[in-house]
């Protein structure tokens, strides 16, 4: 298909191209072949590129559910008014579900599709940065819980991923950069080509988010996440590399309250983590530094907001099963493009590396 790339991943392609919403019907009708298709999109979304799609798909033969946005809407009250909502008008195995929306839309849709019937068909049709790169790809599906995030899920492969830049043209600005972090993320733990490429494109990527400059960026980050994901799906080996960032980041959003998006999050905890390594000893230094200088050129956070208690940050750390005696398993970068996973970090350095993060500011 012209202006259109197809990456592998597996048993499916994921198609990045300005302009495929319009296309998709192809796509769908091929990897996909349903009696009847049913779009599940969020309030945010659904106004703005559900048409297009059920245009795409054939109108008659297609059906929109719309549910509230936010993650706050991921759980298992919507996926069973969904799996009800279906159950009620008769819809059979010979249907296809079709995502269209952020990462929350993917996984609960996702989720859906994974349980319905024992299982149907589904295609995702990312429209944030996030779901596009990171969400959209690997197969997991889920919802939250009173408990915690994704604790309630499955693994279930879509049929296709399609993934439209040009829609990123009405994305709010801080989801944007929310996903640029995972970007400099993927060239931090793969690709220091990549990762240096992004860092001098930033401004571009930032004021034009349909530009080509993002193309590339979305097919080089989901070619390192499948290439990694393809390798270890059930993550027990290379897949950790992904958690650069994650342990530290996970512990600040929780304890912001999610007042911080995973994004921004994340990008405070890759400088932390960086930090970490260079006191351990396993992180070239000045590489702290060097995603420092990159994230704030991204406007992202790169320091521990000022309210937030370093105790508690050092404790939700150990919510992950990761943690023994004392200690907590990160997956931390050598240098630049190359990730280090299983690296043991005792709670006295990760302490003095928060302190150091908010002394520095
Ligand atoms: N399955 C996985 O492997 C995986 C990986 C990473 C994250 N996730 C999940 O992804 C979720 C976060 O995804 P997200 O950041 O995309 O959040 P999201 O789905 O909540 O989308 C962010 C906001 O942007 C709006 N929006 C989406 N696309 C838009 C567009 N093109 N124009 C205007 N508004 C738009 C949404 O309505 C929402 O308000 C989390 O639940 C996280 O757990 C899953
Ligand atoms: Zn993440």
């Amino acid at each position: 298909m012209s202006g259109a790339s197809s990456i592998n991943v597996g048993s499916y392609d994921v198609h990045v191209g300005a302009g495929l919403l319009d296309r998709a019907g192809e796509i769908i009708r091929t990897a996909a072949p349903a009696h009847r298709y049913v779009i599940i999109s969020d309030a945010n979304v659904a106004p703005l590129y559900a048409a297009r799609l059920r245009d795409a798909v054939g109108s008659a033969q297609s059906e929109l559910l719309t549910i509230p946005a936010g993650e706050a809407h991921k759980t298992r009250e919507l996926w069973s008014h969904l799996t009800d909502d279906l159950l009620a008008a008769g819809y059979g195995r010979d249907t296809t579900i079709l995502a269209l929306g952020g990462g929350v839309i993917g996984d609960l849709a996702g989720f859906v599709a994974a349980t319905y019937m024992r299982g149907i068909p589904f295609v995702q049709l990312p429209t944030t940065l996030l779901a596009m790169i990171d969400a959209s790809i690997g197969g997991k599906t889920g919802v939250d819980t009173p408990a915690g995030k994704n604790l309630v899920g499955a693994f279930h492969r879509p049929r296709a991923v399609i993934a439209d830049p040009a829609v990123l043209a009405t994305l709010p600005p801080n989801h944007l950069r929310s996903g640029i972090a995972e970007a400099v993320k993927h060239g931090a733990i793969a690709d220091a080509a990549y990762y240096a490429a992004t860092n001098t494109e930033l401004p571009r990527l930032l004021a034009n988010p349909a530009s080509s400059a993002m193309r590339s960026l979305i097919i080089r980050s989901i070619e390192i996440k499948a290439s990694i994901v393809l390798q270890d799906e059930r993550e027990g080996g290379i897949r950790r590399n992904l958690n650069f960032g994650h342990t530290l980041g996970h512990a600040i959003e929780s304890e912001s309250g999610y007042r911080l998006l995973h994004g921004e999050a994340i990008a405070i905890g890759m400088v932390l983590e960086a930090l970490l390594g260079e006191r351990l000893g396993v992180t070239a230094s000045g590489t702290a530094k060097r995603l420092r200088d990159t994230l704030t050129r991204a406007e992202l956070p790169a320091t521990i907001p000022k309210d937030l208690d370093l105790k508690r940050i050092l404790l939700a750390t150990h919510g992950d099963k990761k943690a023994r005696e004392g200690a907590t398993e990160y997956a931390l970068v050598a240098e630049i493009g190359r990730a280090i996973a299983g690296v043991r970090a005792p709670d006295e350095t990760v302490l003095e590396v928060l302190t150091q993060s908010v002394s520095a500011q």
